[in-house]
């Protein structure tokens, strides 16, 4: 069944001129159909450099919108419609608006988990891959950071010179790890290297051996030379892990850790898509041109 689904779509997808993106976090059956796997960053980058008519992302709604401001020329669609974030629905562009006005000439960064027109109003975006870079390239003494507060604290400590003023946004699935379930696994595994995503809480980073975007946390476990980590990001990572590296122990901790909206992409979504060409994801020109400001300004930072 799988198998047969993932033959149509890609047999479509040809007949469509159609690129298929999957961010790490959606299910192993849509990776693996997909061209390209990647985190948030990669898969702009992969969606701006392709030369196919049409994009079908399988990911959450700003993701799809971030190819629609890089390509408007493309066919951008996203499998599942009902695929949002609910970190990028805690700011809106009204009130990015009116916290401009209380700052006036503090630049904004804002992480690209955020909405279309809210990048519009910013200076310049970033990713988890490339936070540290951004917020350095800007060389002021105060910047004002959105949405991610538990990102926004952790390259505040490798940036004493500037204040970050902070947004009080998070996800809802890294700031669920909990320090006490950490601890008792650390306990159990002594030997495990603890892997996390910046968007966890300070109080769990401090407790990281290793703290990356998705493709560090994968780079990081499958290159390193020792053999079991406990994975503090999004257990969609596990699969591409397990696909290079099947002799290394990957742990979880007991409460799971699974975005929700990623987990809506389905591979019935994804021939779906190909059938009807819909549903589009189009940003508005009005809004598209000065997001694209902000989205190339960070895409000029070098990645690591
Ligand atoms: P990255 O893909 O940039 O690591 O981001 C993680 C994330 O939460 C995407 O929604
Ligand atoms: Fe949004 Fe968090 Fe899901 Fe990423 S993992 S899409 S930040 S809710």
């Amino acid at each position: 069944m799988t198998e047969d689904l993932q033959k149509r779509i890609r047999k479509l997808a040809e007949e469509r001129d159609a690129l298929i993106i999957s961010h790490y976090y959606c299910v192993p059956e849509v990776q693996d159909v997909a061209d390209f796997v990647g985190d948030s960053l990669g898969l702009s980058q992969e969606a701006a450099s392709s030369d196919k008519s049409v994009i079908v992302f399988c990911g959450v709604h700003f993701m799809a919108e971030t190819a629609s401001i890089l390509c408007p020329e493309k066919t951008v669609l996203l499998a599942d419609i009902d695929a949002g974030c609910p970190m990028a629905d805690m700011i809106t562009a009204a009130e990015l608006k009116k916290k401009k006005e209380e700052l006036p000439g503090v630049p904004v960064l804002t992480y690209v988990n955020s909405p279309a027109d809210v990048k519009a109003l910013s200076d310049i975006c970033c990713t988890s891959a490339n936070a540290l870079k951004v917020m350095r390239s800007l060389n002021s003494p105060r910047v004002l950071m959105t949405p991610d507060r538990n990102l926004a604290l952790y390259i505040q400590k490798f940036i004493p010179e500037t204040e970050i003023i902070l947004w009080p946004g998070f996800c809802p699935t890294h700031h669920r790890v909990n320090l006490k379930e950490l601890k008792e696994l650390k306990k159990e595994h002594p030997a495990a290297l603890v892997a996390a995503h910046p968007e966890c809480q300070p109080k769990i980073l401090e407790e990281a051996d290793f703290i990356s975007s998705t493709s560090g946390i994968i780079k990081f476990c499958t290159e390193s030379d020792r053999g079991e980590f406990i994975i503090l990001t999004e257990e969609g990572v596990i699969h591409p892990m397990r696909k290079k590296r099947p002799d290394k122990v990957y742990l979880t901790p007991q409460t799971p850790l699974v975005c929700p909206n990623m987990k809506k992409n389905s591979l019935e979504d994804v021939l779906k898509c190909l059938e009807t060409l819909t549903p589009v994801i189009k940003v508005p020109e009005e809004i598209r041109v000065p997001a694209l400001r902000a989205v190339e300004r960070m895409m000029a930072v070098p990645r690591d």
